[in-house]
Order: structure tokens, then C-alpha cells, then sequence
């Protein structure tokens, strides 16, 4: 009998312009006022990729061959004296696939691709009642480097605006 893996396979790669549809469905279902400051999308939805959101940003996470998270690495700004630093400007994972390392490994990978173009630092910013989000970049380095307070009016409840950040 073959033997059976008990974990699943996870593979980080770069997106793929047909990537599209897949990944503007993660964006839809992870929707949640905890992460999300834009209004729950509404059809007819925008395209997930344009001229400033390229493939080449997205990193996918599979697990068994099934695209369930992404990550977005950017530039910050289009500064040249800013080119040294990369923002995570998203990160989801379906509901059904958390818990099991896959935020964790993208923000690894994310991590070593930051390192790889040369920047030297990795920033983000998280709102302050995301407890799970918070409590991993914690644990992969990330420290609190400032804090916007009650920037958001979200549900009625006034929500920090929490900048993280690590050298690379
Ligand atoms: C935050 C999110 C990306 C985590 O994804 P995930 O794949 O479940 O995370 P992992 O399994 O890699 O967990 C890594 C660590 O995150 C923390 N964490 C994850 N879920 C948590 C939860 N529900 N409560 C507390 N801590 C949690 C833990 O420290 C965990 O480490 P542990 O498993 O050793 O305890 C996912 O919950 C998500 O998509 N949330 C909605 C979108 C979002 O908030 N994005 C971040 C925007 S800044």
C-alpha cells in the first residue's frame, strides 16, 4: 500500500495572470469588517488585476493543488529613496484552510522575495482588533512601529491603524 502523506501539500508561488478569478473569489469570500476598510464588495466587482496590482505582486499559496490565500508585496511608494523598503498590502486565507501554516509560509517566502530585490525592510499595516493577523506577524519578527488612533470608523467601532515592520 503507498505510503499516505499526513500533510497536505503547500506550495508558495507568484500568481499567474489566470490566477484572476480564483483570487478575486479568495478576496470575496475573506471579506470581514476584522481586516478589510473598503466596504464588502458589491457586482459588478472591479478587475483584480490592473496596471498598479500586477501578477508579479501576488504571491499564491496551494495546498493539495487548490489556490485558497495570496499575499501582496509592493513598493511602498514609487519613490526611488523609499526603493529599499516592501509593504505587504494584503494577505487572506480561506476560512476553510486557516490554521494550518499557510499565512505563515506565505509571509516566509514573502520575507526571503524582499530579500531577494535587495530591499531591506518589510512593513504592513494591520488594523489594531485583528487579533490572529497581529498575533502572527508578531511571531515572524514584525514589531509595532507606530499606531494611528481610531483612524477607521468600522461598524460603529473606531479602529487603530497599526504599522508593523521588520529588517529583512
Ligand atoms: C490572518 C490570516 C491570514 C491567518 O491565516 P492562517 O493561514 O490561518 O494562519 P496560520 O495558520 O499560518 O497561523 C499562523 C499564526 O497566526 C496566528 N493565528 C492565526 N489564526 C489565529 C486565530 N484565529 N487566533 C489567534 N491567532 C491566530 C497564530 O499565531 C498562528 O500560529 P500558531 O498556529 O502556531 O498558533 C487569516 O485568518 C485571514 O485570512 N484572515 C482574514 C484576512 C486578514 O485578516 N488578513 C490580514 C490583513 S493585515
Amino acid at each position: 500500500m503507498p505510503e499516505q502523506s499526513e500533510t497536505p501539500a503547500l506550495r508558495i508561488r507568484t500568481a499567474l495572470p489566470a490566477d484572476e478569478e480564483t483570487l478575486a473569489a479568495v478576496d470575496r469570500l475573506t471579506w470581514s469588517p476584522l481586516h478589510a476598510v473598503m466596504p464588502r464588495p458589491q457586482p459588478p466587482y472591479d478587475p483584480f488585476f490592473d496596471e498598479r496590482h500586477v501578477p508579479d505582486d501576488y504571491l499564491v499559496a496551494e495546498l493539495d493543488g487548490r489556490v485558497v490565500g495570496y499575499l501582496r508585496l509592493a513598493l511602498p511608494t514609487s519613490l526611488a529613496c523609499n526603493a529599499h523598503v516592501r509593504q505587504i498590502q494584503g494577505l487572506a486565507v480561506l476560512e476553510e484552510a486557516r490554521g494550518r501554516g499557510v499565512a505563515r509560509a506565505l509571509l516566509r517566502v514573502a520575507v526571503e522575495e524582499t530579500r531577494r530585490q535587495g530591499a531591506r525592510r518589510l512593513t504592513l499595516r494591520v488594523l489594531g482588533h485583528n487579533a490572529p493577523a497581529r498575533r502572527l506577524y508578531e511571531s515572524e519578527g514584525f514589531v509595532v512601529e507606530g499606531v494611528l488612533p481610531e483612524e477607521f470608523l468600522l461598524d460603529g467601532k473606531y479602529v487603530d491603524d497599526v504599522f508593523m515592520g521588520r529588517p529583512v
